[in-house]
């Protein structure tokens, strides 16, 4: 048995799983609960931005992708064999990109925003709770970015997923 193999493709579907899919909850079902639940919601968002969440998740797309290049190299006589440049390795390899374009987005927009609104309803909730209007406008303006920078990443990640689940099979 490969154990390296073993190794790098558990790791890479577990943690790839669990980045997938909790991105696609976040958008298909929490956004939307939390908006129609209003100030509330704000105070739900707050405390998942204060637990592990906003680490957990780019810890487990840096391992993702991580595992995902060292398979692509390992083992080596796949790119000595000219496999990327066959359908199977152009499917692939797209796949693989639009994951790190995901990431890349989820790094530099999506959460430095999520923490700018966390840190902002931090500022809100220590003045006694009633934002002032500058305060509402830039919220709205955060949260904005947030969801349409989630809406991006479910989109390439999806687009990942459907790549990495059925390259073999062209
Ligand atoms: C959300 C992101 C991702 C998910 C859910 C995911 C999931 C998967 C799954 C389920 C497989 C097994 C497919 C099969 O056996 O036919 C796979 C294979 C693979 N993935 Fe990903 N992947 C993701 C991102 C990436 C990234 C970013 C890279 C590279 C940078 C990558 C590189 C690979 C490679 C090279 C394989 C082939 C392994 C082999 O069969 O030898 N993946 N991926």
């Amino acid at each position: 048995m490969d154990w390296i193999q073993l190794a790098l493709r558990f790791t890479h579907v577990v943690f790839g799983v669990f980045w997938a899919g909790t991105i696609f909850f976040v958008v298909s079902f929490l956004l939307p609960a939390v908006r129609k639940a209003g100030p509330d919601g704000g105070k739900v968002m707050y405390q998942l931005i204060q637990g592990p969440f906003p680490s957990a998740l780019p810890s487990a797309a840096a391992l993702t992708i991580l595992s995902g290049l060292a398979m692509f190299f390992y083992p080596a006589n796949r790119m000595a064999s000219g496999f990327m440049g066959e359908t199977q390795g152009i499917v692939l390899s797209t796949g693989a990109l639009l994951a790190i374009i995901a990431f890349a987005i989820g790094m530099t927009i999506q959460r430095p925003s999520s923490l700018a609104v966390a840190a902002l309803q931090g500022e809100i909730q220590a003045a006694g709770g009633a934002p002032t209007a500058a305060q509402s406008e830039r919220m709205a303006a955060l949260q904005a970015r947030v969801a349409l920078s989630l809406r991006w990443i479910s989109i390439l990640l999806g687009l990942a997923v459907a790549a990495m689940g059925t390259w073999r099979y062209f």
